[in-house]
């Protein structure tokens, strides 16, 4: 596939539509994600957000669109690339749901998740080559780099099991790392985390992007994080683009009000003027 005609862009989402028997779950979605930005993906449940990461991820085929994906090397339709081959070209993510081996160590689950980014091939293995060793070496300091930079050390040998949730997301993060990236896709980063641990967590995006290098596409819900560390938020709402622009842009736009809080004429009548009755007794 030739080049985008923008070098700036690493990936480039063109009319992506995937419809499920009755539903349209993402209808005409267009967008690119820049070489090094936090690109966010917000909208109410259901808007369509996790099917966008996996029409990338290829565990669905779109019905209509193409994902042109520019790496160093290698251009591409992620379309017709098989999950396995997406992942190769670079391209890491986190679950909505937390998805590691619960009954393994910390460093055993980032070995695993390392595993996928395979340099040599399975005759070699077996025979444990001198390559497979090299290979073993570069994947073990790999991990212990990411333990190290995501301030897991603590965790190391710990099983998975026994963390807790807070710690669990991170681990998840250090497993996409270990798998060096250049576009990391992390689906809600920061549900089911407190305050506290969400702030950690923007840390760790901006630390990502501005220490490592690597493109984040990220689905987010919480707007202060949503906030900090987006350069450019995409709303969508029932499968739609709504609108596109910096998270203040995107936060301020009248659709994407409409869409949080159902029309603004409802929400405006909702407000009651000063010193007028309250619009509900409290009886
Ligand atoms: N495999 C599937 N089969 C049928 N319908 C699906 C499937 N995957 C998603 N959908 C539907 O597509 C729509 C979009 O779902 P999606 O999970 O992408 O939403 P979301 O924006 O990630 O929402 P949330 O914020 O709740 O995670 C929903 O109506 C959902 O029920
Ligand atoms: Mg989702």
């Amino acid at each position: 596939m030739s080049r985008p005609a923008n070098s700036d862009v690493l990936l480039a989402a063109r009319n992506l539509s995937v419809r499920f028997g009755g539903v349209l779950a993402v209808n005409d979605v267009s967008f690119d994600v820049r070489r090094g930005e936090v690109f966010t993906l917000i909208g109410p449940n259901g808007a369509g957000k996790t099917t966008v990461f996996n029409l990338i991820s290829r565990i669905y085929t779109p019905t209509t669109g193409t994902i042109a994906w520019s790496g160093p090397d290698r251009h591409v339709d992620l379309t017709q690339q098989a999950p396995h081959q997406v992942a190769g070209l670079g391209i890491a993510r986190t679950f909505q749901n937390i998805e590691l081996f619960e009954h393994a160590s910390v460093l055993h689950n980032l070995l695993i998740g390392r595993h996928i980014r395979r340099e040599t091939g399975l005759w070699a293995d077996m025979l444990f080559t001198s390559r497979v060793r090299a290979a073993e070496v570069r994947a073990r300091t790999k991990a212990e780099e990411i333990i190290e930079f995501l301030d897991l050390q603590h965790y190391r040998d710990t099983l998975v099991a026994g963390l807790p949730y807070g710690v669990r997301k991170v681990v998840e993060l250090a497993r996409a790392l270990c798998t060096e990236p250049r576009l990391l896709l992390l689906d809600e980063p920061s549900s089911g985390l407190n305050v506290e641990e969400t702030e950690d967590m923007a840390f760790w995006i901006q630390d990502i992007q501005q220490d490592l290098g690597i493109s984040v596409l990220m689905v987010e819900h919480d707007m202060s994080l949503v906030s900090k560390v987006s350069d450019r938020v995409l709303a969508m709402n029932q499968g739609e683009v709504v609108a596109l622009g910096t998270p203040q842009e995107v936060q301020a736009h009248p659709g994407v009000i409409e869409a949080y809080l159902g029309s603004i004429d409802e929400v405006a009548s909702l407000r009651r003027p000063a010193g007028s009755a309250p619009a509900r007794s409290a009886t």
